[in-house]
């Protein structure tokens, strides 16, 4: 049996995804209309006897509670919400919940960050895993040396992809083969990060000093049941025959931004000719709406047949988009009004927000800098030919005059 576990955080992890995560718990945020979570669920459906999926983090119950239940239905795939009272770190909060992730005896456990967006080569991984041995296998993709800095580096064995060397978000350049966030360990793991928990109590007694005296000793000073999986486990057990990596060929990128929220929508869009094929929309203006490219339009939506749509739109529930209007590069959340000739570009349009006719809500799709696209927040509303280009819009606000890199608070 195999089990899967999914590392979803907590409100604090949240305020990068300001203004849009008010309302919404960052992994229910839609990509390519399903909640970000919901993508690795799915990959998850595709492992062997997979008997249940466990999402762990610390919001509150009420905020997955329906979701979990929905999905779960969905995908015929038991989906459990785990709550910690606090964060135990990425491998802590994996221990914290040991006895029920272990119910079922499984003899693997899948690991997976929530905030990552791939193809989740699952099945494969874990074959190279049974066929590497070891305590656990990592998912792992060369990226441009500028960027790797940014995450786990590390150095694996040509040959044996053994995983030699492990350093997590080095100041000086190490590799740039990074680490995913994809993981599958057996139940050993526990064994480990109990040690490192262990020890840690040790040391706790004999430094009994302050944690502002040193960064160093701020870390000895962790509680004992905090523990991180990269720089706790993974970098000391480098290098000892334990852990393997796979490399994936395939897409892979991190969402930590709403401008990556848009660049991962796409990357899921275009899956979904492979995956999902039902789920894109498709329309040639006669009854529909002119659709370009990958789009996803939530079947209670309402499209004039004279707007045109994509590429890379997803369009939530109860949204009404009316005559002439374009879309493309975008993400528009549930119960959207947009009026006639408006253009979206390069933005996310809140819940609940109205744009008025011949009102342009854009930006020049940088996904890396503040600004890169316009986000506006729920309830907010755009007047006739109104025109918002780069800028962030907080929630319930009017605006009535045009605006240009600006965060309207
Ligand atoms: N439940 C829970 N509790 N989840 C947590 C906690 C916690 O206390 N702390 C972190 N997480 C979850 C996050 O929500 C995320 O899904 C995952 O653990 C990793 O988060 P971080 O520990 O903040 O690391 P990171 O995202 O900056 O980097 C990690 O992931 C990269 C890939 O996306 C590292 O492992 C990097 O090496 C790696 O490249």
């Amino acid at each position: 049996k195999v089990v899967a576990v999914i590392l979803v955080g907590g409100p604090t992890k949240g305020t990068r995804f300001r203004p849009l995560s008010f309302n919404t718990p960052e992994p229910l945020f839609p990509l390519a209309g399903q909640p970000m979570v919901h993508h690795p669920i799915s990959a998850c459906k595709r492992i062997p006897n997979l008997v249940q999926v466990f999402l762990v983090g610390f919001y509150e119950e009420r905020e997955f509670a329906l979701y979990v239940s929905s999905v779960s239905n969905e995908l015929r795939v038991p989906v459990r919400y785990l709550k910690e009272d606090k964060p135990h770190g990425s491998a802590g909060s994996l221990y914290y919940f040991r006895d029920k992730i272990m119910e079922e005896s499984p003899s693997h456990i899948f690991l997976l960050n929530f905030d990552v967006c791939c193809s989740f080569p699952l099945p494969n991984m874990l074959e190279a895993h049974k066929m590497h041995g070891g305590i656990g296998t990592l998912l792992v993709i060369k990226v441009s040396a500028e960027s790797a800095n940014q995450f786990g580096e590390l150095v694996a064995d040509p040959i044996t992809k053994e995983l030699l060397h492990y350093t997590e978000k080095p100041e000086t350049f190490v590799s740039d083969l990074i680490n995913c966030g994809v993981y599958v360990f057996t139940p050993t793991i526990f064994s480990v990060i109990q040690e490192v928990s262990l020890l840690r109590e040790d040391r706790a007694d004999i430094h009994q000093v302050s944690s502002y005296d040193s960064p160093q000793l701020a870390i000895r000073s962790l509680p004992s049941d905090f523990v991180r999986l990269d720089q706790d486990i993974l970098s000391p057990l480098a290098g000892k025959k334990q852990l393997y990596t796979y490399e994936t060929m395939d897409f892979w990128e991190q969402i930590k931004t709403p401008g990556m929220s848009i660049k991962c929508s796409a990357l899921y869009l275009a899956q979904f000719r492979f995956t999902s094929p039902h789920l894109l929309a498709s329309g040639d203006g006669k009854r529909n709406a002119t659709v370009v490219g990958d789009v996803y339009i939530h079947p209670s939506a309402k499209v004039h047949p004279t707007a045109k749509i994509g590429p890379n739109v997803s369009i939530s529930a109860n949204v009404r988009v009316a005559a002439g209007v374009r879309l493309m590069n975008c993400i528009v959340l549930d119960d959207v009004q947009i009026q006639d000739n408006a253009v979206v570009m390069h933005a996310i349009v809140g819940w609940k927000s109205s744009l008025g006719r011949w009102s342009r809500v854009q930006a020049d799709g940088d996904y890396n800098s503040k600004l890169g696209i316009t986000i506006l927040g729920e309830s907010v509303i755009v007047e006739d030919e109104v025109v918002v280009i780069n800028s962030i819009v907080l929630p319930n606000k009017m605006l009535n005059v045009s605006v240009q890199e600006e965060i309207i608070l």
